[in-house]
């Protein structure tokens, strides 16, 4: 397919990094088109984990080229690191890396803020990398643009104006008090610099590459429940974080995606804030957390586990108009006893028709649970499907039964190679 998107159908972390590295293979083009360094991807390449927060996961084939789109914020001082980074394990990067000019920047001032937010009630449990309140100003009008670094005193003059407001809703926020958007210049220069040669019109250069026959992929970061219009609002990222978001993110028509991949582990994590229907008990999720080494790739926060959930992943499927399931983390269930699912949720005794609109309503629903009996066994290099335990056949395809999506293909391990094609 032409235009192929990959969208988390989770809480994020449902190892779109690995499905993105294994696609990218077969595709041209891979663009990043929401969030920014909240995101943490962990790709693994000679046996070493590498995680990537805005640079696409595609990076690790030789030759791709991998763009970062207007609905992505980026600080620029971590996407050198990351590039630095990555140039050091010997890739390429700086060649073939583009980003538009109509990204937004995160700036000190964003990070500054959202730590003082986050300190009160009502935090949303962010990754504190500035995300939200660089979003805020770009909605607000008052954000700047990877653009503007070409107007130095435009950008010092528009900077100050934000700092100035800041300072005023934010009193207690000391830091505020020492910047200047001279200042704040100032410290992008030499970023400034580094990234000129790469922006690009990415929105041309993926609409070129289409029209050419070309294959583009469209990454997305963090997952459908996190998206600020569709997750648990308030308790979400600010971006398009569904496949909506995939066209808007990189300036082209919903009409040129082709197809829409949602990737989803076997159970559920969150990082964060609000509600999760189908959380396990700590003691249980010490157990998984440890099984699945689900802490974040970003913050090494320790994720918070649950069985999987039908009807947020049936919401999913809805949301983003799914093609296609990619399941992971299989083998991380291989020696339960038993394997629970929230098929539905129930309020006030009574049984819900769709999945409820932000984290209010959700907070009030109550689970309703099958069990399914574990399948015991190692899965880990299962290749085909008849290589799966009976029974994990059986949980994967009640799973796409129920959603109506079929199942692609299911990650049973880190590596590339642990994989099991379903054709
Ligand atoms: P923010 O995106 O840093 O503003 O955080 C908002 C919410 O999204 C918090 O609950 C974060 O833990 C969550 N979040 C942001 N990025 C990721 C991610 O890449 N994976 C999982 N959760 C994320
Ligand atoms: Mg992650």
């Amino acid at each position: 397919m032409p235009c192929t998107v990959v969208v988390g159908a989770q809480w994020g972390d449902e190892g779109k990094g690995k499905i993105v590295d294994a696609l990218a293979a077969g595709v041209d083009i891979v663009a990043r088109y929401q969030g920014g360094p909240n995101a943490g991807h962990s790709v693994i390449r000679n046996g070493t984990t590498i995680v990537l927060h805005v640079v696409p996961s595609g990076v690790l084939h030789p030759g791709k080229r991998c763009l970062i789109g207007n609905g992505v914020v980026v600080n620029l001082a971590a996407l050198r690191e990351e590039v630095r980074h990555l140039e050091a394990l010997g890739l390429e990067v700086g060649g073939r890396l583009g980003i538009s000019p109509a990204a937004h920047l995160i700036l000190p001032y964003h990070r500054a803020v959202e730590a003082a937010a986050e300190s009160g009630p009502g935090a949303i449990g962010t990754t504190g990398r500035g995300i939200g309140f660089a979003y805020r100003d770009k909605a607000a009008r008052t954000g700047l643009r990877l653009s503007d670094l070409d107007d130095p005193e435009g950008f010092a003059a528009a900077a100050d104006r934000n700092l100035e407001r800041l300072r005023r809703e934010f009193p207690g926020v000391e830091a505020l008090a020492g910047m200047s958007g001279a200042g704040v210049l100032g410290e992008l220069a030499e970023c400034a610099a580094w990234v000129k040669p790469l922006v690009c019109d990415v929105s041309a250069e993926i609409a070129r590459a289409l029209k050419a026959g070309r294959r583009v992929l469209l990454e997305g970061a963090q997952g459908t429940l996190l998206d600020l219009d569709h997750g648990t609002y308030p308790y979400v990222t600010s971006s398009a974080a569904s496949a909506a978001g995939a066209p808007l993110g990189v300036g082209i028509g919903p009409r040129a995606v082709d197809r829409v991949i949602g990737v989803t582990k076997a159970y559920a994590t969150r990082v964060g804030n609000g509600p999760f229907p189908s959380e396990m008990p700590e003691t249980e999720a010490a157990r998984l957390r440890e099984a699945g080494e689900e802490y974040g790739a970003t913050t090494g926060r320790p994720r918070r586990c649950g069985w999987l959930d039908l009807e947020a992943l049936r919401y999913a499927a809805r949301v983003n108009g799914l093609d296609a399931l990619i399941v992971t983390k299989l083998d991380v269930l291989d020696d339960f006893e038993e394997i629970r699912v929230a098929v539905g949720y129930e309020r006030d005794g009574r049984p819900l028709e769709e999945f409820p609109s932000g984290a209010r309503a959700l907070e009030r629903c109550r689970p309703v649970w099958k069990t399914f009996r574990g399948w015991k066994a190692p899965t880990g290099a299962a290749r085909r499907w008849s290589d799966l335990p009976a029974r994990a056949r059986e949980y994967l395809e009640w799973i796409e039964r129920e959603c109506e999506v079929p199942i692609e293909s299911v990650s049973v391990g880190a590596g590339r190679e642990a994989a099991v094609s379903r054709t």
